[in-house]
């Protein structure tokens, strides 16, 4: 979810409205807005996008006044997206107003107690709940509402960033954070809450990030007021400078975003491996690496921690890792990794992958790395974000901003910074051969060009998905580091078409998914030259002998697959260790096409969100 905040002398709701279609990345099944004038205040929610909103105000456009307002927009945790569970809630009273990212886990036992005690709930939010404790409390006790608040948040078990107003005392917003992003802009005069700067940096690049645990007031016309919320304890604020620059994001000539930013990733492989790779004396250099260089020679293991595509893109760092550097890498989902007991220290290093900077569970497993000891190096590609500003040491993405929730451009930035990585360490540890090496560093600067040719393929591309958009289910197969890309390029699949899809190793096949395989199913197989390719044709073999179809990723001039395969995409040869940078794209390219015959949003498909800081 993405919560927004303003409290100056603008008229709020423009800010608020265009703040929360900025937003819109974080969830978009509901949205909402509360505006406050005088001792009143208009309250506006409904299911559906920002525009939905906007569009259902825009009748009542002239009564909405005020320079003082909250708004949020919504990835469904606790009842379903409706106007009713839609955000803001409203206490009992019709006193609160308040909006919530996040999860409170102990709402169920509130809610009891509050029932009893006469309180009744209109939504099945979490939200709901949380804002009247806060009520409660502050009836029965006769707190401030920034008492209340303290003191309610102390009683909350789980994650959260809020922004509450209380009707009949107009001109304060108190927010609070813990586990969820929260930042504030401030100028002279004016307060811009937010889960990211990102909405109100046309205002101002003035900006606090509140930490975990910390509270604040804020009042018309005077100055901050930071508190810690365990123990009111006054603190003073920290306020930065934004480095960044937004320029506007537009489709161009694309459909979607998601098209857009596949045909970029030659340019965001190139403006990563930019001032990194330096091609002609085979340098490479990362800041992060070379400035704890002792640690990475000495690391008895790797372990690297992500969801989602980045935890792909950590599957293919395994075998880049432990092939390079022969130090023993594990992968694992931050969901998991944080809720066990990992066996972990100092001489381990932690490896976050994240696009958004901001994932709620890869976020919690740094933290848990941190506090075992081990060093923590980051992978994201948003500037400044959470994770990007917990680590140790990191190296960014230089993907640009990646609007589309499913993720293609961040995924191949992620892998070259592997690649970047697994070379270095590599050549620290005297692991690699040298004339590898430099042959790997040539290999990697031609991979752009590349990556270009394979977009070339997207007519054929589209040619095939059109024989295939009415399926209900894939396969996708893969060996050795293509295995990681063949879970992606299902993943890609079921995402954005709603097509059920299972990547497999293409070897364990013969262990179950080959009982699926009939004339109805097609399978989609990496079968590139040099990644086990006689054993490759014999899995094909296996699915034509059930009469499955097969469509192959193969190497330009492939003779053997060509004839066995109803249908193959011909991409460059490359050194198989760095072939998902390539292998990947005509899977994106394929889902992208199967959704978009299939009618469906790219950008936005149904229950995702882009960045999830709920766990
Ligand atoms: C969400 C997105 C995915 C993304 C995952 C991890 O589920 O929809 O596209 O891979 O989060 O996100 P991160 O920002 O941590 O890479």
């Amino acid at each position: 979810c993405g919560i927004i905040g303003y409290l100056g002398y603008r008229q709020a709701y423009p800010i608020l409205i265009n703040g929360l279609k900025k937003l819109e990345y974080r969830g978009y099944d509901s949205s909402g807005i509360a505006i406050f004038f005088e001792n009143e205040y208009k309250l506006y929610k409904t299911k559906g996008r920002v525009y939905e909103l906007e569009k259902k105000i825009s009748s009542c456009r002239g009564q909405i006044k005020g320079t003082m307002g909250i708004g949020h927009t919504r990835w469904a945790t606790h009842g379903i997206p409706d106007d009713i569970n839609a955000h803001p809630h409203v206490s009992n009273s019709d006193e609160l107003i308040m909006i919530h990212n996040g999860i409170i886990e102990n709402y169920y036992a509130i809610k009891v107690i509050l029932l009893k005690n006469g309180f009744i709930f209109k939504s099945k939010t979490d939200t709901e709940v949380l804002v009247n404790l806060i009520e409660y409390l502050k009836k029965e006790n006769k707190l401030s509402l920034e008492e209340a608040v303290r003191i309610s948040l102390n009683e909350i078990i789980g994650a959260y960033s809020i922004a509450i107003v209380e009707k009949s005392h107009p001109g304060t917003i108190i927010i609070a954070k813990l586990g969820s992003p929260l930042s504030l802009g401030i100028n002279e005069k004016e307060f811009f809450v937010s889960s990211d700067p990102i909405s109100f940096i046309d205002y101002t690049k003035n900006v606090l990030y509140l930490k975990d645990g910390e509270m604040a007031i804020l009042k018309k016309g005077k100055d901050l007021d930071l508190r810690k919320i365990i123990d009111n304890h006054r603190l003073n604020p920290i306020i930065k400078k934004l480095q960044i620059n937004l320029n506007k994001i537009e489709k161009g000539k694309y459909k979607y975003f998601m098209l857009k930013e596949v045909y970029e990733q030659s340019k965001t492989i190139s403006d990563t491996l930019r001032g990194r790779l330096l091609i002609p004396e085979k340098i490479i250099c990362i800041d992060g690496i070379e400035s704890h260089k002792e640690i990475f020679v000495n690391a008895e293991s790797i372990t690297i921690v992500a969801c989602g595509t980045s935890w792909h893109a950590s599957l293919i760092g395994e075998y880049l890792l432990e092939e390079l550097t022969r130090i023993r890498v594990e992968v694992e989902y931050a969901s998991e990794f944080r809720y066990r007991n990992p066996v972990i220290g100092k001489k381990n290093i932690i490896i976050v992958i994240s696009q958004s900077g901001e994932t709620a569970d890869t976020l919690a497993a740094l933290k848990l790395a941190k506090k075992k000891g081990a060093f923590v190096f980051g992978i994201c590609n948003v500037v400044g974000s959470t994770i990007a500003r917990s680590v140790d040491a990191g190296a960014y993405t230089h993907a640009g901003p990646e609007i589309s929730v499913a993720s293609t451009k961040a995924f191949t930035a992620q892998i070259t910074v592997l690649v970047l990585l697994a070379l270095i360490i590599g050549k620290y540890r005297y692991a690699i051969d040298d004339n590898r090496y430099k042959f790997l560093c040539e290999e990697l600067g031609a991979i752009p060009e590349k990556v270009n040719y394979v977009l070339k393929m997207n007519d054929t591309i589209k040619k095939i998905s059109q024989l295939y958009h009415n399926v209900n289910n894939f396969i996708y197969l893969g060996r050795g580091i293509n295995f990681p890309v063949a879970l992606e390029g299902a993943l890609k699949l079921k995402e954005i078409s709603y097509i059920h899809a299972e990547g497999y190793p293409a070897a364990e096949m013969k262990h179950g998914p080959i009982a699926l395989i009939d004339e109805n199913m097609p399978v989609v197989i990496i079968a590139t030259k040099k990644g086990c390719y006689d054993k490759i044709i014999g899995n094909i073999q296996e699915i034509k002998a059930r009469k499955g179809k097969v469509i192959a990723i193969v190497n330009k001039g492939d003779i053997q697959v060509n004839l066995l395969a109803d249908h193959v995409i011909e991409i460059p040869n490359t050194d198989e260790i760095l072939s998902p940078l390539i292998t990947v794209i005509p899977l994106q390219l394929f889902a992208y096409q199967i959704a978009f015959s299939r009618g469906k949003n790219v950008d936005q498909p149904r229950n995702l969100a882009k960045s999830v800081t709920v766990e």
